[in-house]
């Protein structure tokens, strides 16, 4: 409890100053919210707070690169849906709103605090993502899903067996048994990756979801605990590029697409790997522009980092990051990132892993 006090305090400090109150007002609602957490037990926060809180821990968040629209997150205020049905409904706006027909708005949605025997959680690590299935015939979709995948399963949910099939959105209410329901179709925004001079590229017939909305982090504002708070932005290429549609225990393509390129792929030297990684990653880059859905390629991000850096260093605020996961895994060495260390210190608010509620295996 004496934490809870002095993580509130902290907070409101911060929040008030930078929303440029006054004295007054900031001490005045320390008082408020004291009496409130020795009442209660803890405290609400107004929406004022919750949206300062919701952008704060974006600009904390050392893993991001693409922190320099911290301020311009939609915070969508949904503490008061209580039901699956109303939880459920609230994910499909949020859906709706950050797609905006491609034009991606960064969007939180946050749920109502945890407390002590009232937990929502959303058991899915993203709103959108493809099933992945292990059959005797090996692995069907995206092997990072499996856990999830059965876990739907197991809840009722049929299995389709195809490489991108949209999981159904998992929802628990305290200990309640989790319910399951269906995205409508209509709502999830795919792209087909085809490539500038390759025709050949439809034929892998690969495709992805246009917004990666993390749904599995907790959001931390000054004590308070909300375990459902799903957030968005809008992807970095490389991210499919190089990683969900490249790496080996992913959608392990490189093989595939070096064939195709007519590349011998019997010698590490020929670089194959990396040739093939290129023309992935121009393609998805490629794709997202044609379909009109926001995208930014690793070299705009970093500057648009470095950008964030200037701001913070003149707000007189320290970035925190953490390196590995800042530099692109494609030419890293050729963004500033790269020759540069930062510090990985974790600062609130932010957001944070929290143990699955499923069985991981
Ligand atoms: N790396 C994750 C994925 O590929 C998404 C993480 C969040 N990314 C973002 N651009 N906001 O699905």
């Amino acid at each position: 409890m004496e934490k809870m006090f002095q993580e509130a305090e902290k907070f409101l400090r911060l929040c008030y100053d930078e929303l440029g109150k006054t004295e007054g007002e900031v001490e005045q609602r320390i008082q408020e919210v004291f009496r409130e957490i020795d009442d209660n037990g803890f405290y609400e926060h107004n929406y004022e707070e919750l949206k300062f809180g919701a952008k704060a821990a974006w600009r904390n968040s050392n893993r991001c690169i693409g922190r320099l629209f911290w301020d311009q997150l939609h915070v969508l205020d949904k503490r008061h849906l209580n039901t699956e049905k109303a939880i459920y409904q609230a994910l499909i706006e949020h859906i709706d709103f950050a797609t905006n027909g491609g034009k991606i708005r960064p969007t939180i949605s946050v749920f109502s605090q945890s407390i002590s025997g009232e937990t929502v959680r959303i058991w899915n690590h993203q709103l959108i993502r493809y099933a992945g299935y292990e059959t005797e015939g090996g692995i069907i979709g995206d092997p990072d899903s499996i856990a999830f995948t059965n876990a739907c399963i197991d809840l009722g949910w049929e299995p389709k067996y195809g490489h991108f099939d949209v999981l159904p959105l998992v929802i628990q209410v305290n200990d309640h048994e989790p319910q399951w329901f269906n995205i409508p179709e209509d709502l999830v925004y795919e792209v087909s990756i085809s490539h500038p001079e390759y025709e050949w590229f439809t034929a892998l017939n690969l495709k992805w979801y246009a917004v990666p909305i993390i749904s599995d982090m907790s959001l931390d504002i000054g004590g308070v605990l909300y375990s459902a708070a799903p957030f968005n932005g809008w992807y970095m290429g490389t991210e499919i590029g190089a990683r969900n549609l490249a790496d080996d225990n992913r959608y392990n393509m490189l093989p595939t697409i070096a064939d195709y390129m007519n590349l011998s792929n019997d010698r590490p030297s020929t670089l194959w790997k990396d040739r093939a990684l290129i023309e992935l990653n121009t393609a998805v880059l490629h794709s997202f522009k044609q379909a009109g859905v926001s995208i930014v390629d690793h070299h705009t991000a970093a500057q648009q980092f470095k950008k964030f850096e200037e701001r913070e260093a003149k707000a007189d605020r320290d970035v925190t990051g953490k390196w590995s996961w800042l530099i692109p895994p494609v030419s890293p060495a050729t963004t500033h990132v790269f020759h540069k260390p930062y510090s990985n210190a974790t600062e609130k608010p932010n957001y944070f892993y929290q143990t699955k509620p499923y069985q991981e295996e």
